[in-house]
């Protein structure tokens, strides 16, 4: 918890999280609606209010879908606060380097939310001292545990949870450019996306039978806690507003109307997929 509130205290003081809230209210001020009334989404990856996880958690909502919210216990207090602004939620720890607790998890979802629709997967981690520097330095332990958490746990979920998913159910994952080209400190975290990306393919083929769709979302960078800890981050977010053809950063926001979009019938032959979401950056070679 200690750890958390200096990230997030970090955040503020680099003056980073500012600009993002700004985005961030002027994408909610845009109004999307989407008639998700009667569907049930399961979603990894809340921790705060700048969490990835927490917008795409609120923009289902607030399109009439119920939520449940699988989280991890060192951020509890956090989300059990912020899960006070959504109707009804479910709520249930989980944590990704434990098989009990997921198994756990997907019981208690099967008891109190019935059959879902829409899986998110927004789970990352990798320790702060292998996402700076040289990745040769990654060691065996900060390697297994990055690409438990960040990539095994997506097949992990699904295996765990895929005779809950409705026919037509939607599965998403979080990723981001470091997957396909080298930067500067994304390191291990590269890798693992790398991983992740080719994980929901598979994916997408295992379920496609069912009608189930798995894609990913490759969103530019965004100020959360989990980015506070890639170094340089601020040098980041500056280098990608300039470079974007769009000449901005994106938010939260709107990645969550990406996450509305997959999450219709409007996607409905979407599937093995990774959506950029970057303000056209991945695709200006200038
Ligand atoms: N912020 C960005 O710039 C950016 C860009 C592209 C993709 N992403 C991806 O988006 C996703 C969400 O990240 P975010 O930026 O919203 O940061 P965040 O810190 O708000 O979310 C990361 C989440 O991972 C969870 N997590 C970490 N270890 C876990 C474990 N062992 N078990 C269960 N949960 C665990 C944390 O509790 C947290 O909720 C991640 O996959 C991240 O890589 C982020």
């Amino acid at each position: 918890m200690e750890a958390i509130k200096k990230a997030m205290q970090m955040a503020h003081d680099k003056k980073f999280f500012k600009e993002a809230e700004k985005r961030q209210k002027e994408g909610k001020k845009m109004t999307v609606s989407m008639d998700l009334k009667g569907k049930k989404a399961v979603i990894f990856g809340v921790a705060t209010d700048k969490s990835i996880a927490w917008s795409i958690a609120k923009a289902l909502n607030d399109n009439g879908c119920q939520v449940a919210l699988g989280y991890q216990e060192r951020v509890e207090t956090y989300v059990k606060e912020l899960a006070k602004e959504l109707d009804n939620p479910i709520l249930e720890k989980c944590d990704m380097m434990d098989d009990l607790l997921i198994e756990r998890f997907f019981e208690t979802i099967e008891k109190e939310f019935g059959k879902f629709d829409i899986l998110v997967h927004s789970v990352a981690f990798a320790k702060r001292d292998f996402l700076q520097g040289k990745f040769y330095e990654v060691d065996r332990k900060g390697y297994n545990t990055a690409q438990e958490v960040s990539a095994f746990s997506l097949p992990m979920l699904v295996r765990a949870g895929q005779h809950l998913m409705n026919e037509g159910a939607s599965v998403m994952a979080m990723t981001y450019l470091g997957s396909v080209m080298a930067l500067q400190n994304y390191n291990v975290m590269g890798v693992c996306k790398a991983a992740l990306e080719s994980s929901m393919r598979y994916l997408a083929m295992d379920l496609g039978e069912r009608g189930i769709r798995v894609n990913a979302i490759s969103a530019g960078p965004i100020p959360t806690l989990a980015a506070s800890g890639v170094g340089g981050f601020d040098k980041i977010l500056d280098h990608a507003e300039k470079k974007s053809l769009l000449k901005r950063n994106i938010s939260t926001s709107d990645v969550a109307h990406m996450a509305l979009f997959l999450a219709s019938p409007l996607s409905k032959n979407i599937t093995g997929q990774v959506l950029y979401v970057d303000a056209g950056y991945s695709v200006n070679g200038w």
